[in-house]
């Protein structure tokens, strides 16, 4: 191997940032027990913090960011993973600490890599990304506190963005009455041919006095925006409901009172996707490729070329992604 592609993001010592597509050579590479030529990544949250100046995220440069890959093993050291095996990896220091995904090439820990589940491509695998996997993990925990189907309606927050689309799209199939909330009225059609029942403003889950209770809506809740709205919703949660919180994008504040828990039973359930034990890593995808397989998958999706990856990830950190970009390398 010569050299490959890879997204650099870099920090020159007169304190100018870059993020462009540059070459690497194999050698530049982190240490890992597998070599993998990645064939997709794809767009996150924590990848636009991570191209950014000021995102908080990256610590040492030059850096490839990335936080999730699926490609095909070209050489392992580890007894578990041969040549030609297909992986997924999410998490961990992927795209954090470690060379990721938005390279042709990445060196990655055994220990980091999930068999492709059968039932997806490498493809879908990325539609699906760090994103779909956290609105499984957010849709298994609304399951595994007893919200089922008849128990009334379900809100997804950020129902637009890839955490809210998948889990729109996940809930549907499985036979909730979903309702989106979103901040871009013109997704609506979009939305409801995911899936969703109905769809609400963003601003009504913003309210300008918020009450500690509210009128009880939602049987669950799959939250990715946090913030004030975490707190509305709460206010709102049913009797012994249920919300799955993974995200931040509204805020990191919790402006909310103690009422939901202690006069309603109301669950708040943290969802981390990063760190989470790979017997449930495994079980999530396999039940991604199957059970939870979102019926329009591709319809979620778009795919862009590497050197479009610097402007979809502003476009993302300013809050008008939709839906799943997947980044073919
Ligand atoms: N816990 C974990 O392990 C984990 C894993 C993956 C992601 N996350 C977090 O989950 C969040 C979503 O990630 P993502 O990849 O789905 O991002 P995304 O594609 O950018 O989606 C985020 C969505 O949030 C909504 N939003 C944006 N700005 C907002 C604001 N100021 N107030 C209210 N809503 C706003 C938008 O949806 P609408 O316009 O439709 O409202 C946007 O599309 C991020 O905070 C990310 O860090 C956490």
């Amino acid at each position: 191997m010569e050299g490959f592609k890879a997204l650099i993001v870099d920090r020159t010592q007169d304190g100018n940032h870059r993020c462009e597509v540059g070459m690497l050579k194999k050698e530049q590479l982190p240490q890992g027990e597998l070599l993998v030529k990645v064939t997709y990544s794809s767009l996150n949250y924590k990848d636009a913090l991570a191209a950014a100046p000021d995102g908080n995220i990256v610590t040492t440069y030059p850096f490839v960011p990335g936080i999730d890959l699926a490609g095909t093993v070209v050489s392992s050291e580890d007894a578990r993973f041969r040549e030609g095996d297909a992986i997924v990896a999410t998490g961990y220091g992927l795209g954090v600490t470690h060379f990721g995904g938005y390279g042709e090439y990445a060196s990655i820990p055994a220990d980091w890599a999930v068999p492709l589940p059968d039932g997806l491509t490498l493809k879908e695998a990325m539609i699906c990304g760090t994103a779909g996997f956290t609105a499984a993990l957010s849709v298994q925990a609304l399951r595994d506190n007893g919200v089922v189907p008849e128990g009334g309606p379900v809100l997804v927050t950020g129902a637009t963005g890839g955490v809210g689309s998948v889990a729109t799209a996940i809930l549907a199939k499985l036979g909730y009455e979903v309702t989106a909330s979103t901040g871009k009225p013109e997704a609506k059609e979009e939305l409801l041919g995911l899936g969703a029942a109905s769809v609400i403003d963003r601003s009504e889950l913003a309210p300008a006095a918020p009450r500690a209770l509210d009128k009880q809506r939602w049987a669950g809740v799959v939250d990715c925006v946090g913030g004030k709205t975490l707190a509305a919703v709460l206010a709102g949660v049913k009797y012994g409901g249920t919300v799955a919180a993974s995200g931040l994008t509204g805020g990191t504040d919790l402006p909310a009172t103690v009422f939901p828990f202690i006069l309603r039973g109301v669950r708040l359930i943290g969802i981390d996707s990063v760190f989470v034990p790979m017997p449930i890593r495994r079980k999530t995808w396999e039940l991604l490729a199957s059970e939870f397989r979102p019926d329009k998958l591709h319809e979620l999706s778009s795919e862009i070329p590497l050197e479009d990856v610097p402007a979809a990830l502003a476009a993302m950190l300013a809050g008008k992604s939709r839906g799943r970009v997947v980044v073919k390398l």
